[in-house]
């Protein structure tokens, strides 16, 4: 199975997204593989863990879409290791939080990408309180396919936006999130064949495989995605669908990333 494009992207799936079960005080975390120090050290090698942003497949498309951060407040949902927070400093943002459901990679986040404006918090998406008017901005890089109800959390993200503020995500495609085993179909040589998709309008629960670990992901119409945004308060500013660099392409299965589209990037406006 080759996914150079995805791989940490599958991987971080595979750390963080079983379903949570127990709790460290008032916290939830995850019963699951990121607390296995070998799938940690897997997790490490990935050029996106080692390299950071510029090593990341959307990168490319994903920075252009970023407002002017100057002085701005800038909220980050499953920041990870806190690349995404870095920047925003690095733009001039005055006062970011970076929310992660794993302690282990807010533990990551800290060590990595500390800032004086940076703060990380361990917190789900769906128990931070989103308080009313705080944000000009919100990211969200491939943590909301982990999210059952995205339309819940469009609507509170949508209430902490200050008027006219930006939001920012990168989500697992629809037809990505709907692929049978999210795999490929595979010729009895071993080669991508077709990427099969299924129960395309089931949505919820998908439980996929990788690296010897389960994990669950939730499978959102492109329907839910969008109409979720634009009923409740959004205007939509930028939609667009991951393609890997040109110069990534001399890496062994890259091409086989323009045959279906594996991560949508949507930009939109809080109306208000
Ligand atoms: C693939 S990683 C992406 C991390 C970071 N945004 C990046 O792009 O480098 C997905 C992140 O989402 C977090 N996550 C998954 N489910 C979450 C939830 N319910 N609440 C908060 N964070 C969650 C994971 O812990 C993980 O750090």
């Amino acid at each position: 199975m080759q996914f150079p494009f995805i791989e940490q992207m599958k991987l971080g799936s595979r750390l963080e997204a079983a379903v949570p079960k127990d709790k460290i005080g008032d916290v939830k975390v995850m019963n699951n593989e990121y607390d296995n120090e070998k799938f940690f050290e897997e997790y490490a090698k990935m050029s996106r863990s080692k390299e950071g942003l510029k090593a990341a497949g959307e990168w490319h498309q994903l920075k252009p879409l970023f407002p002017s951060l100057e002085g701005k407040s800038v909220l980050d949902l499953g920041c990870g290791y806190g690349w995404h927070c870095k920047f925003a400093e690095e733009q001039g943002a005055t006062k970011i939080l970076g929310i992660d459901l794993s302690k282990k990679m807010i533990e990551e986040a800290q060590k990595r990408n500390s800032g004086n404006q940076i703060e990380y918090r361990i917190s789900g998406l769906e128990e931070y309180d989103y308080p009313e008017n705080e944000w000009d901005c919100v990211i969200s890089n491939l943590a909301l396919h982990y999210i059952e109800d995205i339309v819940e959390i469009f609507q509170k993200v949508y209430r902490t936006l200050k008027p006219g503020g930006i939001f920012l995500f990168n989500i697992e495609h629809p037809v990505f999130t709907a692929g049978v085993g999210q795999d490929w179909i595979y010729t009895d040589d071993g080669k991508p064949q077709y990427w099969a998709i299924d129960n395309y309008f089931i949505t919820g629960e998908r439980n996929t495989h990788f690296l010897g670990c389960d994990v669950v992901k939730q499978h959102h119409t492109l329907t839910q995605i969008i109409m979720g945004l634009l009923n409740n308060g959004f205007e939509l500013k930028v939609v667009e669908e991951a393609e890997p660099p040109k110069e990534m392409m001399d890496i062994p299965g890259m091409e086989d990333e323009l045959r279906r589209p594996m991560m949508l990037l949507v930009k939109a406006i809080a109306k208000k």
